[in-house]
């Protein structure tokens, strides 16, 4: 079909060609083009064929090219309520299920980890990695690290905890898994029902889970520690495909010159402007913000925050106006409501690092890490020999950039 109009179209060009007064040319290419007809020479007509084909490859070539998609659905729409109180109903619990004796004892670094209802391979991988510093009392921690460096000794069989540099958090953690609910389906599933009754880590709250619902997520993650682990000293929000160094953070956290409270720290991002690319995954629609930069702020990879600022951001957040994007929003706008400054701590990276043990050694958080990933980075954590053998990690492996921040 598309061969058939494109001769006609190639001939009748050809023909309008020839009637234009310069008919030589027009002649010559007609005469090839039907050379066998009027005995002309070859080598044209070869070329014209060649020519011809290629013109049809790329037609079809171009028809499977696939096409532009259409842009993102952007699922917050200008007419809904941008009060957060509405969702988040700060007055009642609204916790559809959570663990009830995670924070009789007030943990130093509570670990809250937003994750799917889906994920749960990403969940029992925290719960079987980097999650056993914090999953167990420190006491367990120690007599099963002391059992292990005996077997060690008569063995060679691998101790459980042997980081180099800091080989046990010298406080107490816990891992909190915070989910919510699956459009369509009941809020809390008998599958998640199942793991919260086997680890006693899980939350549920009573909103609708997606993309452009992070923010609650986060709001309710601040009112969840508020109304029931408020006496954490320390809170740290990870995603689930990140790879946490509990004993590094606690480090950080406990070496004053770092950390003084209120504390508020991780991957600080400096003069972020909104991006109006309705294809982005960051779009961000003219009525949801209006300024050309967003506050400086810290990406939502991983961030730290002192307990006593729990309080005042979740008041902050509740007084704000709606924004999707939960790290800009929590400690961009809503921290520079209350006047805190975010601070940048070059162990956190929203650059996925090199899944080398050497470099989580060093560092207290990275991401992008898969299953899989975290699974052989903590074996090669815990195998003393591998790990005496790293060279101290470059500065470039750490993190190639330091941000350069002015504040407004
Ligand atoms: C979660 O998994 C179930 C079953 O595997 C599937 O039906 C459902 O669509 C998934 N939900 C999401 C939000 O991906
Ligand atoms: C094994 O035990 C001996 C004596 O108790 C001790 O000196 C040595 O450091 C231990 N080695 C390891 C690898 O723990
Ligand atoms: C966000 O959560 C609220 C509360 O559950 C729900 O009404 C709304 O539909 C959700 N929005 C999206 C875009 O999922
Ligand atoms: C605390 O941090 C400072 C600055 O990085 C460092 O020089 C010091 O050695 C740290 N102290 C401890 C106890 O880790």
């Amino acid at each position: 079909m598309k061969t058939r109009t494109f001769t006609s179209r190639l001939l009748r060009v050809i023909r309008r060609l020839n009637n234009m007064g310069n008919s030589r040319l027009g002649r010559t290419i007609q005469r090839s083009y039907i050379g066998r007809r009027s005995g002309c020479s070859q080598p044209v007509l070869i070329t014209l064929l060649v020519l011809s084909a290629f013109v049809f490859i790329f037609f079809q070539m171009a028809s499977l090219i696939p096409r532009k998609p259409a842009p993102l659905t952007f699922a917050w729409a200008a007419s809904a309520v941008r009060d957060i109180g509405v969702y988040v109903r700060p007055a009642c619990s609204t916790a559809l299920l959570q663990p009830p004796t995670l924070c009789r004892a007030a943990p130093f670094v509570l670990i809250m980890v937003p994750s799917a209802v889906n994920n749960s391979r990403e969940r029992d991988t925290i719960r079987r990695t980097w999650g056993q510093w914090a999953g167990k009392d420190l006491k367990v921690l120690l007599a099963l690290d002391a059992k292990a460096a005996k077997k060690t000794n008569k063995t060679t069989r691998k101790p459980l905890n042997v980081l180099t540099r800091h080989a046990l958090p010298p406080r107490r953690a816990r891992v909190v898994f915070l989910l919510g609910a699956v459009r369509g389906e009941q809020p809390v599933t008998p599958a998640v029902l199942e793991e919260s009754r086997v680890f006693g880590d899980v939350v549920v709250e009573d909103f609708i889970d997606s993309y452009t619902n992070l923010t609650l997520k986060t709001v309710f993650m601040l009112k969840w520690v508020q109304q029931h682990c408020a006496k954490a000293q320390y809170v740290i929000k990870v995603d689930d495909d990140i790879f946490l160094n509990v004993p590094n953070l606690q480090h950080s956290l406990l070496n004053k010159t770092l950390s003084k409270p209120p504390l508020l720290a991780g991957n600080l991002i400096c003069g972020a402007r909104p991006i109006h690319n309705q294809w982005s995954k960051w779009y961000t629609p003219r009525h949801m913000f209006r300024e050309d930069k967003y506050p400086n702020y810290l990406s939502g990879t991983g961030y730290v925050l002192s307990g006593d600022l729990v309080k005042p951001l979740l008041d902050a957040a509740l007084t704000t106006p709606y924004f999707h994007l939960e790290d800009v929003f929590l400690t961009g706008i809503c921290a520079k409501k209350i006047g805190v400054r975010p601070s940048d701590n070059i162990g956190f990276s929203y650059q996925p690092r090199a899944n080398s043990a050497c470099v989580y050694k060093e560092v207290v958080m990275g991401h992008e890490v898969v299953p899989v990933e975290m699974a052989r980075l903590w074996n090669m954590l815990n195998q003393p020999k591998l790990v005496a053998k790293c060279k101290p990690a470059k500065k470039s492996q750490i993190r190639s950039y330091i941000p350069k921040c002015k504040w407004r």
